[in-house]
């Protein structure tokens, strides 16, 4: 089976493109990313001459460049991972993810329908639900109620596909995922970058008062999730993936503090007093809980997460000590600028 892999060279796709390369022998991935600044070679460096690994550089809004690809390699099924993917960032400035999230969409759309491929999985969120309160969980057939314009993009994304499911009848499945953690994400989500600020010794910036809950996964977990709904998943249909485990972010910055304390031998005092509570840049966009009923996955495809919390995090920490060349590479110029634009003077940079 031939696999055409967006947004490959981000965090999530990269690690899945791994995943399938070692798990699923029988199947090649043609990955097309456009190297925004969240994409980078280096994620897949160790595949990158794979003998069933191919690199097309592409945007995937770009729909000559897209049909061009479709004709020469005839794809049997698209998992698409492109995206725009930081709310702050949608924040800042909605038009690249609506352009990506949502035109991008619209072009992979067509282009699966013409070329008649088996499957086109569409990788979309959890924050399509909007928030939740203290109680309570999201099923698939919660209502869609975005509340910043990234999650408002993943939302038009979704309704997208089912329009094309209906219309044109195109082998669509959607799954929504939980926030993932693990190896190669980019360090402007809270982990990574609460990870490497805590090794650099830089102010680690809580937004308000830290008590916002996330449902956290580790990534592997989900691409065995999102392997698992391409093989047997039900056409026209939508799968929650999640951690099933819920935690305030100041939790999971008090746990990174630990970690990373343990880790280069410092006394955890002088980690935690690099916790600093800053106005929330988000506003009253900021989605309070997210939290998952993920029964249907569970039933109909015997998933569910196997990384414990506090393992994966240990991993992952360990993983960003030993790859701060990586980390350090990824980041220009760029980012330093974002990094004002978001955190204003309120840390330092
Ligand atoms: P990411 O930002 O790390 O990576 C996105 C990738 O898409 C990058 O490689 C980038 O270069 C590529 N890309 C962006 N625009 C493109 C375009 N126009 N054409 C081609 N490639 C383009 O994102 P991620 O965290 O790996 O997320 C992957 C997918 O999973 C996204 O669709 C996101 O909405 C979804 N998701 C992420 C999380 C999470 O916790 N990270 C949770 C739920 C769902
Ligand atoms: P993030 O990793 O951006 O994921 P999402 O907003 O998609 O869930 O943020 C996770 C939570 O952490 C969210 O409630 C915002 C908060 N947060 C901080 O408090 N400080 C930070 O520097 C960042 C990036 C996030």
């Amino acid at each position: 089976m031939k696999l055409l892999v967006t947004g490959g060279c981000g965090f999530i796709g990269s690690n899945f493109v791994r995943y399938v390369l070692k798990e699923r022998p029988e199947w090649e991935v043609v990955n097309l990313d456009k190297l925004t600044y969240a994409g980078n070679l280096a994620n897949l460096r160790d595949v990158e001459i794979h003998p069933r690994y191919k690199f097309v550089q592409g945007d995937i809004a770009d729909a000559g460049l897209v049909e061009e690809l479709f004709a020469q390699e005839q794809p049997d099924v698209v998992v698409n991972f492109a995206a725009e993917s930081h709310v702050d960032r949608s924040i800042l400035d909605s038009t690249p993810f609506i352009e990506t999230n949502v035109k991008g969409v619209q072009v992979l759309l067509e282009a699966a329908r013409k070329y008649r491929v088996e499957r086109f999985l569409q990788i979309s969120t959890d924050e399509v639900y909007g928030s939740l309160g203290e109680e309570g969980y999201f099923s698939e057939e919660a209502p869609l109620r975005p509340n910043s314009p990234y999650a408002a993009s993943k939302a038009a994304a979704d309704l997208l596909c089912r329009a094309y499911y209906k219309a044109y009848g195109v082998p669509v499945v959607i799954t929504r995922s939980s926030n993932n953690y693990g190896p190669y994400q980019f360090p402007e989500k809270l982990i990574p970058l609460m990870i490497r600020n805590a090794l650099l010794g830089k102010e680690l910036p809580v937004y308000g008062e830290g008590k916002q809950v996330r449902d956290w996964l580790f990534v592997e977990d989900n691409c065995r999730a999102i392997a698992l709904v391409l093989e047997k998943g039900r056409t026209g249909e939508i799968y929650n993936i999640g951690g099933g485990c819920e935690k305030r972010n100041l939790e999971v910055v008090h746990s990174i503090c630990r970690i990373v304390a343990d880790v280069v031998r410092k006394p955890v005092e002088v980690i935690l007093s690099l916790v600093k509570f800053i106005p929330d840049p988000r506003g009253s966009a900021h989605d309070f809980r997210y939290a998952l009923d993920c029964s249907k996955i569970k039933y109909e495809l015997g998933w569910q997460p196997s990384v414990d919390f506090e393992k994966g995090l240990r991993s992952t920490v360990d993983w960003y000590l030993r790859n701060q060349e990586w980390v350090e590479s990824i980041i220009t110029g760029e980012y330093y600028e974002f990094y004002r634009k978001v955190y204003g003077t309120s840390v330092s940079h």
